[in-house]
Order: C-alpha cells, then structure tokens, then sequence
C-alpha cells in the first residue's frame, strides 16, 4: 500500500495562518485538533502535517514529508535541496544586513573582523565571502534585533518586512542579501507526482485569483482597440455584442493592484458600466 501523501505546514507563527487557510481555499480541509502533529484532509488522500517552519525544507528533501510550505529563504538558509514548485504570493520579506542608523559603515567590506548576529549564518557567511569581509557570525534562533544594543554585535543579518523592527531599534539597511517569499516546494523523489500536480494547480487557482479582479465594462466599438491596450488581459479580453451596435461589452482580468487606475482610465476613454468583480479561485 502506498503511504499517504503528506504536506508539511508551519505549526505556529504567522505563516501557520497564511498556510492554513491557502490549503483550505484551496479545497485541502482538515480540521486540526489541538496539539495533534497530522490531521487528514476531506475527499482527498492527503494528510497536513504540522512542523517547525524551519524544520520543512529538509523534511521534505529526506522525503519525510512530499511537498511543504515554507519560506523561500529557509530552503536557501537549509540548503536543501528540493524543488520550488510554487510562490504562494505572501509572506514577502528581504534579508538585509543592517547597522545603527549612527554606524560610520558604509560598505559590507567595512565589516571585516566585525561581529555579525544572524539566524541565517549560511547565507551571511556566503554573502560576506562575496564582498571579501571576514567576521564573526553569533548565530542565534531569534531576537536578533536587539543583539547589537546587548553589545553582541556589530550588524546584524534579519529579514525586513514593513521595516518597523529596524525603526524601533535604529537601525538601518547596509544592503539587501536576498527576496524570498512563502514557496511550495516538493521533494526530488516524489512518490505520487500526480497528487503533487494537483496540489500544485489547487493551489495556484487560488494564488492566481487573489492576484486578479474580473473587469467588465461597456465601451464605444470605435474605442475597442484602445481600451484592449488598457486591459489586454491574463491571455486576451472577451469581447461581446451588445443591442446597440456601436457599443460592445468586455470581460477580462486584471492585476488587483492596477484596478482603480485602470477603472479611471477606462472611464477617461468613454467607458460605461465599469465593474469589478472579486474572484476566489480560478483555472487558466
Ligand atoms: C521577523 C524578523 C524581524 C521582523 C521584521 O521576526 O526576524 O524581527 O519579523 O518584520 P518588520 O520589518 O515588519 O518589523 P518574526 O516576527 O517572524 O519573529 P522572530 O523574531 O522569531 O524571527
């Protein structure tokens, strides 16, 4: 008998809600009891697994899990060796080297026989070796922020989100290391590749969707190739008559992030009945 597929999934913290609730939009409902490490989902043969965030990238290339969620900088940081099958469009953050705002360090080569705190010692230690510094790595599991006020350190290596934790502490980004965000990622040796396909697009019809809008709007035909420029869709804009035959109705997607410029746009060139629709899921 083959063994169920499982998907690792962050226990806590904030990606265990981001996970949770893409898995279950997803149509991957499981119901986790407290404290329980598995919980089976409904209608399909998968089992959710509930691990250490940084505990899920080499889980899955040892093959303990099939496929996790994860951060893309932790697969890095791990090095394990896994495949990305999916950015899930949250959790975006950088990982930044920072000083004090005050600090007279203007270039990572600066750091040279500096001490630097970090909960990413692996791709620090890469980084500095690029930019020729030698230093020392305090290699901590959190709370890094304040290393530098407790006089641990010199820098400090974290990842940056709105930047507020920088802020509160007076620091200030040196230079960027790397962009991650929350990835799906797969093990090499998948046992079930076709469940994992599924997954995949389950889970990309919902990542897509929360990306895009449905527009519809009418729009004089004389104005039809200007207004397609405006909204040349995710492949290409639908197109219908309408009663009147100089005016056409249009239904097509559009960035959710664009949407009111392009409603304003649309308006400017003598659209009508300009609306937006949310959308939840999608197949493209
Ligand atoms: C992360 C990171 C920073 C903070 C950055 O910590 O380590 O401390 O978020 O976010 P910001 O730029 O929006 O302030 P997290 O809350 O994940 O907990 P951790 O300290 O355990 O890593």
């Amino acid at each position: 008998m083959t063994a169920t597929f499982r998907i690792g999934v962050p226990s806590k913290g904030r990606l265990s809600e981001l996970a949770a609730e893409l898995l279950r939009e997803a149509g991957l409902n499981f119901r986790r009891s407290e404290r329980s490490l598995f919980a089976r989902c409904r209608d399909i043969p998968i089992d959710v697994t509930f691990l250490r965030t940084e505990d899920i990238p080499v889980l899955c290339a040892e093959g303990a899990i099939d496929m996790g969620v994860t951060g893309s900088d932790l697969v890095a940081e791990s090095g394990a060796d896994v495949a990305e099958r999916l950015d899930l469009g949250v959790g975006q953050c950088r990982l930044a080297i920072c000083v004090p705002e005050a600090s007279d360090v203007k270039t990572p080569a600066d750091l040279d026989g500096c001490r630097v705190a970090t909960s990413f010692p692996n791709n620090t230690a890469r980084y500095l070796k690029q930019h020729g510094a030698t230093a020392h790595l305090v290699t901590l599991s959190g709370s890094v922020e304040v290393m530098i006020a407790l006089g641990v350190a010199e820098a400090i290596v974290d990842l940056v989100e709105t930047g507020s934790t920088l802020a509160a502490n007076q620091l200030r980004i040196l230079d960027e290391i790397g962009r991650y965000q929350t990835v799906l990622i797969q093990n090499r040796q998948c046992r079930q590749p076709e469940l994992a396909d599924r997954v995949v697009r389950r889970l990309e019809g919902v990542v897509i969707a929360r990306g895009y809008s449905l527009l519809e709007y009418n729009v004089p035909r004389a104005k039809l190739a200007e207004a397609e420029r405006i909204t040349p869709g995710f492949n290409s804009p639908t197109v219908s008559s309408l009663e009147d035959p100089d005016w056409c109705a249009i239904r097509v997607m559009v960035r959710r992030s664009t949407v009111i410029e392009i409603m304003e746009r649309l308006e400017a060139l003598g659209a009508s009945a300009v609306l937006e629709t949310r959308i939840t899921n999608c197949r493209l």
